[in-house]
C-alpha cells in the first residue's frame, strides 16, 4: 500500500490515550469557545466543505445526534451509514471499505464491536477515525465528561472519580484519562466483571483503586458515576447480570457517603431502579443533561482538532 502524503500528519482518536494531557487541555479550552458560540447563536464554521462519515453497528442516540449536529455547525456534512443498509453488513472486508470511504470524505467516526475493528479501518484510512463506542473503549463520552467536570468543578486533576458497577468500555477508558491527566479512579464491580488496568495501558497503578463494597468507593469521591448493566452486545447475559448487580445500584446512600458537593454522572441511556435510582439521577448533584449536550460541543473541539491541528 503507497503512503498517502497526508497521512504522516494523521491522527486517529480510537482509544483515550491518543491525544496528551496538554492536547486535553487544548481541546476542553475550544469546547469552551465553540459551546459559548452556539449559545450566542454565533455562526463557527471551519469545517465549510468537509464531510464526516458517521458507522454504526449498533444503536445510537447521542452519538449520532452530537456529532450530526455538531458537523452541521461547523460548515460541514454527514453521511450516515449503517450495517444494515451498506456493504459492511454483507462482508466486504473492513480494509477495503475504510480505503473507499476515506477517500471521499475527511474524517470518520465508527461505533462498533471490537476495537480490533476500528484499528483495522483507521490503518487503511486516508483520514482520521474517530471511536464512537467500541465493546473496549468510549472516548469520546469521557472526553464530555470530563469537559463537564471542569465546566462545574474546575480541574479534574488530583479528584476522585468513584466507578460502581460494569468494568464496561466507560470503566476502561476512565482508568486510562485518571493516569494521563492525573486524578483516581475508585472502582467497585461485581466478581467477574472486573477490568484489568494492565490490559488497557494504565502506566500508574496507584491511579486505581479497588473496592468490593461500591460505598466504599464512593467514600470521598468528587464524582459518582456509573452505565448500564449490560452494555450493548452483552443482552445474551442479561438476566445473569441483574442478578449479579444488585448490589451495584448507585442510591442516595451513597451519595451520602461522597464529598458533599460530589456531581453525579452517567453515560445515558440509564435504567432507574437498576444502576441508578431515581432519587439520585433526577436529584440535585445529578449533572446528566449538561454531559449529554457536552457529547456536542466536546466533540466539535475534538474534529476541528484533528482536521485543523491546534488553532
Ligand atoms: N452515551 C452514548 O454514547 O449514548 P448513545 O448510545 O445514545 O449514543
Ligand atoms: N456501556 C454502554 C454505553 C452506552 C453508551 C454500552 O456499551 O452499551
Amino acid at each position: 500500500m503507497s503512503t498517502h502524503p497526508l497521512a504522516k500528519q494523521l491522527r486517529h482518536y480510537l482509544q483515550f490515550t491518543d491525544l496528551t494531557a496538554e492536547e486535553y487541555a487544548h481541546v476542553f479550552k475550544r469546547a469552551a469557545f465553540i459551546k459559548a458560540k452556539f449559545k450566542n447563536y454565533e455562526k463557527f464554521q471551519p469545517l465549510t466543505d468537509r464531510t464526516l462519515a458517521m458507522i454504526f453497528e449498533k444503536a445510537s442516540t447521542r452519538t449520532r445526534v452530537s456529532f450530526e449536529a455538531g458537523m452541521y455547525q461547523l460548515g460541514g456534512s454527514v453521511v450516515h451509514l449503517t450495517t444494515g443498509d451498506s456493504q459492511l453488513g454483507r462482508a466486504e472486508p473492513i480494509e477495503d471499505s475504510a480505503r473507499v470511504i476515506s477517500r471521499m470524505v475527511d474524517l470518520v467516526m465508527i461505533r462498533t464491536y471490537g476495537q480490533d475493528k476500528i484499528e483495522k479501518f483507521a490503518a487503511h484510512s486516508r483520514v482520521p477515525v474517530i471511536n464512537g463506542l467500541t465493546n473496549e473503549f468510549h472516548p469520546c463520552q469521557i472526553l464530555a465528561d470530563i469537559f463537564t467536570f471542569i465546566e462545574h468543578r474546575g480541574s479534574i486533576q488530583g479528584k476522585t472519580v468513584a466507578w460502581v458497577g460494569d468494568g464496561n468500555n466507560m470503566a476502561n477508558t476512565w482508568l486510562q484519562a485518571a493516569d494521563l491527566l492525573g486524578f483516581k479512579v475508585n472502582l467497585s464491580t461485581p466478581s467477574g466483571y472486573e477490568v484489568d488496568p494492565a490490559v488497557v495501558g494504565v502506566r500508574t497503578p496507584a491511579s486505581t483503586q479497588f473496592f468490593n463494597d461500591p460505598m466504599q468507593a464512593c467514600e470521598g469521591a468528587d464524582l459518582v458515576t456509573t452505565d448500564v448493566w449490560t452494555s450493548m452486545g452483552y443482552e445474551a447475559e442479561n438476566d445473569e447480570r441483574k442478578k449479579a448487580f444488585a448490589d451495584w445500584c448507585v442510591d442516595e446512600d451513597m451519595m451520602k457517603v461522597a464529598k458533599p458537593d460530589a456531581l453525579f454522572m452517567h453515560c445515558l441511556p440509564a435504567h432507574r431502579g437498576e444502576e441508578v435510582s431515581a432519587e439520585v439521577i433526577d436529584g440535585p448533584q445529578s449533572v446528566v443533561w449538561d454531559e449529554a449536550e457536552n457529547r456536542m460541543h466536546a466533540q466539535k473541539a475534538l474534529m476541528e482538532f484533528l482536521l485543523l491541528g491546534k488553532v
